[in-house]
């Protein structure tokens, strides 16, 4: 449903729940929780006069009055607000929350003929100015449902994530991330036919615009591989001559987002190369996208072994909710800004050390460690010194983080000296981790198992978050499509909380 055509009609609870003014708070109480509501309409002869709510009540049993013998009208608000049954449900929002209010009356002739609540219109809006509504919401908006997307969502309790109607996890045992790709973009799986044209198309979009290309030696002795791909994606929409999300039409913007996309894992590739004194290796398009990202990076054709274990960590990273980069680019792009500054901001988003992932740092720790044996003793002392372990724990998986499970499989394959180390890791800290803290249901997350994958796979290190980034362009694209195709801007608020204005301004220099 549209939030800004339903009116308010559609959504009021009606009839109100209602009471006289001089109904004692005890028969109000009673009413509210008869009918399950947050509050009550006080009417005269059906027109309004006021309206109590929960607040009120809370307010009251704070008080010593009697709630059997207080009338409803000392803690009533009288001569509420009221709202008509025809008016949208943006003017309703705007009404609620510009007073704080959670409950309107509905009236239609002066009689009251409903009631909505904060919580009918939550259902409907498109974005929820968050901080506006009440002071009860979660720091960091966690859970806080911001917007409706149909690219995908993941259920943390139950361990389970998807893109489109298909599981995540399915997907990267069953298809190409071509295929994936293609499903995000374009809404379906292809069939064989159109597979392999999507394959065709963003084969021949890898190439680096000449201007970049010339540039990239430049930018590549400064910073890490993530800055130099947020600046290269900078120089790459300034080259093309991207135009604003707000005057292009969704096509301009799929052909963009198919070029971007197909060129990135060419810039890192060629980024690492050049940091590490090599001359960067054209793309080859007889190669899949990871298997040519390997070829690029490394300078050999990698087994298909390799390049299906690099596939797969791809596909499964490809989008994950609505995470924090992934919310940044729609930020930007909701303003109408191009497409590269959407994915600036989503790079520059992921390169923060709690979003960009910690493959590397949980390899570091494996080698600390370096024998099954001393895992206990090292696991334990670094969480009884407050220390986190890296790769375990999740915000929304409270079980095990089906990413990590799948992943765990593909270093099984790939066999090496370090998967049989890294399980025995796993097993022991989630042991520790189980008795040192209890009832906080810490597993492993996706990054555990990503960098043992990388690793093997022969990617150095410092081009683990970067390879990440690589998969998630697509994923972060498709979201600034969605967001631009039924586009408002999104502009939340704060409630101020500092020294009470107006003060007088001082004269100056006195
Ligand atoms: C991912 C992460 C940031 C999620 O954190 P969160 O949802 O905010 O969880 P909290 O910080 O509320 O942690 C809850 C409890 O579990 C503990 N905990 C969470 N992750 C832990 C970890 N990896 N090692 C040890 N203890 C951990 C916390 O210390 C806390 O314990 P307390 O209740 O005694 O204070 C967190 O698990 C973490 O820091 N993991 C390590 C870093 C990592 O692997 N990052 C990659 C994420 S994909």
């Amino acid at each position: 449903m549209d939030g800004m055509e339903t009116t308010v009609r559609d959504l009021m609870t009606s009839p109100a729940v209602t009471c006289a003014a001089d109904d004692s708070l005890a028969t109000a109480a009673h009413v509210m929780q008869e009918a399950d509501t947050g509050s009550v309409v006080v009417t005269d002869d059906g027109k309004v006069v006021g309206i109590l709510t929960e607040r009120d009540l809370l307010r009251a049993a704070a008080g010593d009055g009697d709630p059997g013998r207080e009338q409803v009208r000392l803690w009533m608000t009288a001569r509420p607000d009221v709202l008509g049954p025809e008016e949208r449900v943006d003017a309703a929002w705007a009404s609620l929350t510009s007073h704080h209010y959670r409950h309107l009356p509905v009236v239609e002739d002066q009689r009251c003929v409903g009631v909505v609540s904060l919580r009918d219109l939550m259902g409907v809006a498109r974005i929820r100015p968050a901080t506006e509504t009440s002071g009860d919401v979660p720091a960091g908006l966690e859970g806080v449902v911001v917007a409706e997307t149909t690219i995908g969502d993941v259920r943390g309790q139950e361990g389970f994530f998807h893109y489109r109607q298909y599981s995540a996890v399915d997907l990267a045992d069953e298809r190409s991330l071509e295929d994936v790709w293609h499903l995000l973009f374009r809404g379906e799986l292809p069939d064989a036919v159109a597979s392999a044209a999507f394959a065709d198309e963003v084969r021949g979009r890898r190439v680096m615009p000449p201007g970049l290309a010339t540039l990239l030696p430049a930018l590549s002795r400064r910073g890490s591989p993530l800055d130099v791909l947020r600046t290269a994606v900078s120089v790459l929409g300034a080259e093309l001559g991207w135009r604003p999300t707000h005057d292009i039409d969704a096509d301009e913007l799929y052909d963009q987002a198919v070029g971007l996309c197909a060129v990135v894992p060419t810039i890192l590739a060629a980024a690492h190369r050049l940091r590490t004194g090599h001359e960067p290796v054209e793309p080859r398009g007889d190669l899949g996208f990871a298997a040519n990202y390997l070829f690029m990076l490394t300078g050999e054709e990698p087994s298909p072994l390799h390049a299906r274990a690099i596939e797969q960590y791809m596909i499964l990273t490809i989008d994950h909710g609505f995470n924090a980069s992934t919310f940044t680019a729609r930020v930007v792009t909701s303003t109408g800004a191009d497409l590269g500054a959407a994915i600036v901001a989503a790079i520059g988003a992921l390169s923060g050390p709690l979003h960009g992932g910690a493959p590397s740092r949980a390899l570091d720790m494996l080698d600390a460690i370096g024998t099954p044996e001393r895992a206990d003793a090292y696991i334990r002392a670094a969480v009884e010194g407050g220390e986190r372990i890296m790769g375990f724990g999740h915000r929304v998986y409270k079980t095990d983080d089906p990413r990590s499970v799948l992943l765990r499989s593909v270093t099984e394959r790939l066999g090496g000296p370090l998967v049989e180390f890294s399980q025995s890791v796993e097993r022991t800290t989630v042991d520790v981790l189980a008795e040192l803290k209890p009832g906080r249901q810490l597993y492993t997350n996706v990054e555990f198992y990503a960098g043992v994958v990388m690793h093997t796979c022969g990617i150095p290190r410092e081009m683990f978050t970067p390879t990440f980034a690589a998969g998630r362009t697509i994923g972060w694209s498709t979201h600034v499509m969605e967001q631009a195709s039924h586009n408002r801007l999104i502009r939340p608020a704060a409630r101020y909380a500092g020294p009470p204005p107006p003060q007088p301004v001082p004269p100056a220099g006195g």
